[in-house]
């Protein structure tokens, strides 16, 4: 049964004492940080921050542990990868409501003040503030196909955001298209504080840009998401939101967005972005805000995007070599640079097709290892022990110079985000096809066999 909204997903994590409250004064500048920091590497709970100087209280760990991911998700550890990638292939559609509890309070005009919410300054480096917790809301310009993701906005000015939308995702191809379209202003919605089922949808990479990420989302949930039109843009966004700041991106006027903590562990330096001019801003009464750190791997930002981007990752590649069993895009290389892909080759040097087309995915990965089944993508022992005697280098590495990389890799080459590239490798670790290759040596039977002066439960 899926979660309602975002405090249904927080009654659920207070049952399972899996959520404090801090009534004592923590910082949104820099102290919120250090104890979301805190509690992740202690596996701690979801966080109430009542008292944080703003008339707000701030939610944060969310997405904390993969335990959350899975209570979110209504999924079990074993079975979410071919769950999640079977279901996002059945769409519900959404249904639209006329009145709804994420416009219950409606600030707009000189009332609005971006001063006044408890958006976080995560390190001492970072350009200001940063909503990071957002999913933003924007359609196809051509098609109205509404696309759900994740962008970073700074906090600038009372009414102004900067953000980044690299040109591979569908924010950022949707403002290119707008701006190609000749359009001078775009429309999209920053919602934060929804169901999180909603979060992981935003995460689901490898669909084509025709996918509508609601029906996704209504897929995810089992059943659909409730929308309600914005006040002033023509956007829809889920009724039961805790906020909703409504946005026009003004292409002709620019500011200067950064630097900011990223997820690949290194900041990323300031530069000119379009602004994002805040029309409306709408809330529900006694509203949380959900704050999310992001930062080296491992934090928020991976466990949100791992299974998502594993599952649909997995979705796409089966489509084409159906005898893949499983795959690993883990969160040490940013859910991104590092894919391990198990298969069974149906013929020989199957594996170099994996390869070819895993680096032409959307996720561009620059390292991409090839196992046989037998190896469990997920305990890098194993993926270790294929690398070492299963790949003859010469033979196994394919080398491919010169493509388009994850632009905020320190290690891609280029100015822009849209001329930065990279090399990306590809090694098939698994066995030859068809020939007996040597003999694993196990010790049979030493699973079941019955040694009590040694047992499991020591
Ligand atoms: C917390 C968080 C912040 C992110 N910030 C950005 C960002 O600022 N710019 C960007 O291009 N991608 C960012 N991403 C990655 C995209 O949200 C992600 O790859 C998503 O799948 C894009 O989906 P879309 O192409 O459907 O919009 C972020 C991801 C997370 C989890």
């Amino acid at each position: 049964m899926a979660f309602y909204d975002l405090r249904d997903f927080l009654e659920s994590c207070r049952k399972e004492n899996d959520l404090i409250e801090v009534d004592r004064y923590v910082d949104v500048n820099l102290e919120m940080g250090k104890a979301l920091k805190k509690s992740y590497a202690n596996n701690g709970p979801v966080i109430i921050f009542r008292n944080n100087g703003t008339d707000y209280p701030a939610v944060g760990g969310v997405f904390g542990n993969r335990k959350k991911a899975l209570r979110a998700l209504n999924a079990q550890n074993n079975t979410v990868l071919p769950w999640f990638a079977e279901t996002i292939d059945r769409p519900i559609a959404p249904v639209m409501v006329k009145s709804a509890p994420c416009q219950e309070i409606i600030i707009e005009g000189e009332d609005v003040d971006l001063g006044k919410f408890p958006i976080p300054k995560f390190s001492e480096l970072d350009g200001g503030p940063y909503l990071t917790a957002g999913i933003s809301i924007s359609k196809d310009p051509e098609t109205g196909i509404a696309d759900l993701g994740h962008y970073r906005f700074q906090a600038i000015g009372k009414d102004y955001f900067g953000f980044m939308a690299q040109p591979f995702h569908r924010l950022g191809k949707n403002c290119n298209k707008a701006k190609a379209l000749g359009m001078k202003k775009f429309e999209m919605a920053l919602v934060v504080g929804t169901d999180p089922v909603l979060a992981y949808t935003c995460q689901v990479q490898n669909v084509p840009d025709t996918t509508d990420d609601w029906s996704l989302a209504g897929a995810l949930r089992g059943q659909p998401v409730e929308l309600v039109k914005c006040r002033t843009i023509d956007v829809e966004v889920p009724a039961t939101a805790e906020f909703v700041f409504e946005l026009e991106i003004d292409f002709e006027t620019e500011v200067s967005e950064g630097p900011l903590g990223e997820y690949t562990g290194y900041m990323t330096p300031a530069s000119e972005r379009p602004i994002a001019r805040v029309k409306a801003i709408t809330h529900r009464k006694d509203p949380y805000f959900q704050v999310l750190l992001t930062g080296k791997p491992v934090t928020e930002n991976h466990i949100l995007k791992n299974i998502p981007l594993e599952a649909s990752f997995y979705n796409a590649m089966k489509k084409q070599f159906p005898t893949i069993t499983d795959v690993a895009v883990t969160p040490s290389g940013g859910v991104q640079l590092y894919a391990v892909i198990a298969m069974k080759q149906r013929y020989a040097n199957e594996a170099r097709h994996v390869i070819l087309s895993a680096m032409s995915s959307n996720v561009r990965p620059k390292w991409i290892v090839v196992v046989d089944p037998d190896i469990n993508v997920h305990d890098s022992a194993e993926v270790e022990w294929a690398l070492s005697f299963r790949v003859d280098p010469g033979r196994d590495v394919i080398l491919v110079n010169n493509v388009p990389s994850a632009p905020l890799d320190p290690s891609s080459h280029g100015d822009s985000l849209q001329e930065k590239t990279n090399s990306t490798i590809g090694i098939d670790a698994t066995m030859p096809f068809g020939k007996l290759y040597a003999t694993v040596a196990e010790v049979a039977g030493w699973e079941d066999y019955s040694f009590p002066e040694i047992s499991s439960e020591r």
